[in-house]
């Protein structure tokens, strides 16, 4: 019998237009991966509740989400790819999981202490059990792997302290997921002004948008942070410099990058050219994803086929999952 393949699992948080973040932490994983696995993609529509978004930009951006995803490669007759809160299910797994999880862990997680110090006025119950959701959407699949960016490790350390907790309580349920990336390492895509990562939602003139225009995406190339060039042969590049090597190998060819970097190496690099070469790379890269994602979000007709159908396929696998949980913790009657 042919082996049962891999269950993965990751969402994309519906708030703004996607970046080289997203798709070089997420989508380009999801893409190769839709082809190995048995996967399951979604817009993490209830994550995106915790800052307050208008419902008319909410709404929007999971049809963006969606489409952005699609344009990039990713195959819905391939991969099961639905919106969070068309699976009833995830809500209440995460109200079980609620009961594994403590104050104190949820207070120390960088990532609440960082929207506590942004916006100090919105502590709320949601944004602190932010990585309870999280986990309910992973366990509720039963999901080994978690393609994401190197921001969302601690949160998948914390999904298996979770799934542990509850195995040890209750009995084996859930097996431990881990974040993936082909290649060894997560992936953090810098600010091209080099103060940290890219974001949806901030340092927009450093962002590079999958829908940014070829004339938008050469100016904020033009713009990127760099210096006078090394002193020394061989030295250590600096953070931006590295950066900028880190998206040319992802988007020029490979004979590209080795002259830029024989030359940084030697001393020589201008930096102008490199950053001219790179936005023309950039340019032949972003264009036809923004150019489909255009297209597909206008047509709703086709995208609620799509979420339909990912509803129906990932509802099936996450009843299963659940009705083992309530049955291990006490809660099956008839
Ligand atoms: P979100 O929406 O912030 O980001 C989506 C994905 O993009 C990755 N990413 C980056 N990778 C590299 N460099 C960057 N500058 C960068 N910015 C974003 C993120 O790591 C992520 O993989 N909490 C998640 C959404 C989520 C989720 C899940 C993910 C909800 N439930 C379950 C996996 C499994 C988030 O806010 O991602």
């Amino acid at each position: 019998m042919a082996k049962e393949k891999e269950i993965v699992v990751s969402g994309i948080r519906s708030t703004g237009i996607l970046h080289l973040g997203n798709y070089f932490g997420a989508i380009r994983n999801y893409i190769r991966m839709q082809e190995e696995f048995n996967c399951y993609f979604f817009v993490a529509d209830w994550h995106a509740l915790t800052t307050h978004p208008d419902p008319t930009s909410l709404r929007g951006n999971v049809y963006r989400v969606l489409a952005e995803n699609i344009a990039s490669g990713l195959d819905p007759e391939k991969v099961t790819l639905y919106v969070q809160s068309d699976i009833p299910e995830i809500a209440e797994l995460y109200l079980l999981l609620n009961m594994m999880a403590y104050k104190g862990e949820l207070e120390k997680v960088p990532t609440f202490k960082d929207k506590v110090r942004q916006n100090p006025d919105n502590v709320n119950a949601g944004l602190l059990t932010y990585p309870v959701l999280m986990s309910a959407d992973i366990l509720i699949h039963r999901a080994v792997k978690v393609p994401v960016g190197k921001d969302q490790e601690q949160h998948l350390e914390m999904s298996r302290n979770f799934a542990q907790r509850f195995n040890n309580r209750y009995g084996e349920l859930f097996p431990e997921p881990y974040p993936f990336n082909y290649g060894d390492d997560l992936v953090r895509i810098m600010s091209l002004d080099g103060n940290g990562k890219m974001s949806k939602s901030e340092n927009e003139n450093s962002t590079l948008y999958l829908n940014d225009s070829d004339d938008a995406i050469r100016n904020k190339i033009k713009k990127a942070k760099t210096d006078s060039g090394p002193q020394e042969a061989n030295s250590a590049k600096p953070d931006y410099i590295e950066n900028l090597f880190t998206l040319m190998k992802l988007v020029s060819a490979p004979d590209t990058v080795q002259f830029f970097d024989a030359a940084f190496n030697n001393c020589n690099i201008r930096y102008g050219d490199m950053k001219k070469q790179l936005a023309e790379d950039m340019v032949n890269f972003i264009r036809p994803i923004r150019e489909k994602a255009e297209a597909i979000q206008q047509d709703h007709e086709y995208l609620h086929r799509i979420m339909r159908q990912g509803a129906e396929k990932s509802r099936e696998s996450a009843a299963a999952t659940l009705k083992e949980a309530r049955r291990l913790m006490g809660i099956n009657f008839y």
